[in-house]
């Protein structure tokens, strides 16, 4: 709840027949928890990121990458992203579990993939972090059941794998809200709203191509990458994708 910036936008954008006070609160409650989904994910990825060399190597067939070992990086790498352990006292019960369960997705994946990581002779093994993070999420998605969601999606002229596809939501916040120009950089959208009918808390948090995403997703575009798809001509700095969280009510 510390250092959070509590918005007009914030409060406007959410309704139920709580006062505004307790608006406020419940909506704060839910922007820390997706950011702190967002977070912990992406300190998986800076991991998969930071070993790209190690499981690219073709001749080190003990890479000693296990999900344990795996598993104190990411904590390492979230402490040193968020300056406090992914999994402080301070956490409530959901929040708690939330990020138990994502931890440990982490680890049923590496540890799954580690025939794959440690292969011998193969050099580039497609295992990088849009792909780690995508069996994470799903991974996930078959713990937790019904009540989060995390997704990696992108605008749907650049979407590579079909399901990072956007839903309607999700491009209707890329296509109006992240692509239009006064739209500040990296600022999320969040609203209270529904999906199939269920009410929902959704996040949408943009992400945008550094200098390392271009030699696959850079110029020119249509030219093969590494992994097989063909460049998406994105330049530094564009709208690359979109880090997308569901908390069912
Ligand atoms: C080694 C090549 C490579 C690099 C480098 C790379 N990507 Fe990707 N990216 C891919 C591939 C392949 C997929 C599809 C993964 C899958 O199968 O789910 C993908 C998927 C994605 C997606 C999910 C939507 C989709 O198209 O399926 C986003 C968003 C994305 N990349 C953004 C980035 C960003 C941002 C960076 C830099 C931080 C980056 N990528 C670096 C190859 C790469």
């Amino acid at each position: 709840m510390k250092n959070l910036i509590i918005t007009a936008a914030v409060i406007s954008s959410a309704f139920c027949t709580l006062g505004a006070d307790g608006v406020a609160a419940q909506t704060a409650e839910e922007i820390e928890t997706g950011n702190r989904l967002a977070a912990v994910l992406r300190a998986g990825r800076s991991v998969v990121s930071n070993s790209q060399e190690l499981i690219n190597d073709p001749n080190v067939t003990d890479k000693g990458l296990s999900g344990d070992v795996f598993y104190e990086k990411v904590i390492q790498a979230y402490l040193n992203a968020n300056g406090e352990q992914p999994l402080h006292d301070g956490l409530d019960p959901l929040e708690r579990k939330l990020t138990e369960t994502q931890l440990n997705a982490m680890v049923t994946v590496i540890d799954a993939n580690q025939e794959l990581i440690n292969a011998e002779g193969v050099a580039f093994k497609g295992f990088i972090p849009a792909v780690f993070a995508r069996l994470v999420n799903e991974q996930f998605a078959g713990e937790i059941g019904t009540s989060a969601m995390v997704k990696v999606t992108a605008p749907s002229e650049l979407v590579r794998n079909r399901m990072a596809r956007p839903d309607t939501w999700e491009n209707s916040v890329i296509e109006e809200k992240f692509k239009d120009s006064s739209w500040a950089e990296g600022q999320p959208f969040f609203e209270e709203t529904e999906v199939s009918g269920k009410p929902a808390f959704r996040m949408l948090i943009p992400e945008y191509y550094s200098q390392s995403c271009l030699s696959c997703h850079g110029s020119p575009a249509g030219e093969t990458d590494v992994t097989g798809f063909p460049k998406e001509g994105g330049q530094l700095g564009d709208l690359a994708g979109a880090i997308s969280i569901t908390l069912f009510k």
